[in-house]
């Protein structure tokens, strides 16, 4: 027999609001990863929202504040969304996976972020299927690949199906695009400037579908 591993199922209050849902997943134990993380992140923003962001896990930042993309990867994200004319104060942004990752380097205090594994993306996803019913958004954005293949699927590749609507049945649209972190990554001063670029073009597609 297969064993199933756990899954934060266990933990979702059936129909709860945003509100019920963000107090029951500060009790999340579903995954390892709460036992190293400060505190639960949970989505921020409204019920109702039309436009739902979604990024890979808290970082070092997030986990401290207990809200997602407040530290360098949020204020990238914040740039780019202006760029767009997308008002991140209309938004919910959320994340695939509500705990901080992260490792230390030998006796450093820096904590390292470290990806999650397919299992831990798995066990948090219930938390990420009851914000989209609870937030009913008309477009969701997939910050990364974490979030992509969470949301979109495995098959789905950011490089290749960035900037265009995405079929799905989460939402009447669905968009994937890098993660704000890919720019702040970039080599140099040209890439930096290429990739954030990249990223407000396919955020730019948001306004005029809302309009439309
Ligand atoms: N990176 C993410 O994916 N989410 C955050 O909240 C912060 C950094």
């Amino acid at each position: 027999m297969v064993r199933q591993r756990p899954t934060a199922s266990l933990f979702v209050p059936a129909g709860g609001s945003l509100d019920d849902l963000r107090e029951a997943a500060s009790g999340c134990t579903a995954c390892p990863l709460y036992a190293d993380a400060t505190q639960t992140v949970f989505g921020e923003g409204a019920a109702g929202a039309r436009v739902l962001l979604v990024g890979e896990q808290p970082g070092d930042k997030e986990d401290l504040a207990g809200a997602p993309f407040v530290g360098p990867a949020g204020r990238l994200l914040d740039e780019a969304l202006a760029a767009a004319g997308v008002d991140r104060s209309e938004a919910y942004v959320t994340n695939a996976v509500k705990h901080f990752k992260w490792t230390r380097k030998g006796n450093g205090k820096v904590r390292l972020h470290q990806k999650p594994n397919a299992a831990e993306v798995t066990a948090c996803r219930p938390w990420l299927e009851a914000e989209l019913e609870a937030v009913a958004p008309e477009i969701v954005v997939c910050l990364g690949a974490t979030a992509a293949a969470s949301l979109l699927g495995n098959e789905v590749r950011v490089t290749r199906d960035r900037g265009r609507w995405l079929s799905s049945d989460l939402a009447p649209r669905a968009l994937a695009t890098i993660h704000p972190s890919a720019v702040l990554r970039s080599v140099d001063e040209a890439a930096r400037v290429e990739a954030f670029d990249g990223l407000v073009a396919d955020l730019s597609l948001i306004p005029p579908a809302l309009a439309g």
